[in-house]
């Protein structure tokens, strides 16, 4: 069993384009940290459960048509609404493996246009990642991955704008992986760099999202 002696978990966030592999990615490695003996669990942004996710979900499928600004907050809120679970689970020693966050909020939203000033103000005071990897792939070859599966933003396009947001929002807690590599190539990373966090995100304080 892998001790974090009674610390924290650690907040880790996979980012990518649509069809990058995030999801997969993110599957596997919550087995491997559990099979660790690692308290974990995977969640994703957003979060189409909550009655905001619904929302966001229709509207993603094009049977609701909201003005940008209002689904960038909806985005927002649904993160919002999961902050204090989010805290209280990784205070209490679970790390959590994150498909998507504020980031994604960012990239998409200033992709259509918004001031990404306007875009961050929002997401100030939600808790920053210990950790984000960005798994990088060129927008051509995630469209060629089987496709895309017909929700709003999959058009190779509009990831390419999202792709040069990503590329400005990057800070130091950023760590880019080449999602064009064989997917167990691709994971052997994923597991170093999520363990190395685990182990070093002991020491250090949550803090809050400031931009
Ligand atoms: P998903 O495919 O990972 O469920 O994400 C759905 C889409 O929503 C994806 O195209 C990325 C986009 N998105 C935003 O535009 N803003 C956000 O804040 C998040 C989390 C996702």
């Amino acid at each position: 069993r892998m001790e974090n002696g009674g610390g924290r978990g650690a907040l880790i966030v996979l980012e990518g384009l649509d069809r990058s592999g995030k999801t997969s990615q993110c599957a596997r490695l919550l087995s491997f940290l559990q099979g660790k003996g690692c308290l974990a669990e995977a969640w994703r942004f957003p979060d189409r459960e909550t009655s905001v996710g619904k929302m966001i979900s229709a509207y993603l499928a094009n049977e609701s048509q909201l003005d940008d600004r209002t689904i960038h907050l909806l985005f927002s809120a649904n993160r919002w609404e999961k902050r204090n679970l989010m805290e209280s689970k990784l205070l209490g020693g679970t790390t959590l493996v994150v498909d998507r966050y504020s980031y994604s909020g960012l990239a998409f939203s200033a992709a259509k246009g918004l001031e990404i000033e306007w875009c961050k103000a929002p997401e100030v005071g939600l808790l920053a990642p210990d950790l984000v990897i960005y798994l990088d792939v060129q927008p051509e070859k995630a469209a060629e991955r089987g496709g895309y599966g017909g929700e709003r933003y999959e058009r190779v396009e509009f990831q390419k704008r999202v792709a040069e947001h990503y590329h400005s929002l990057r800070d130091s807690t950023w760590k880019v992986v080449d999602g064009s590599l064989p997917m167990e190539t691709v994971q052997e990373q994923l597991r170093e760099l999520a363990m190395n966090c685990i182990s070093e995100c002991q020491g250090k304080q949550l803090t809050n999202l400031t931009w």
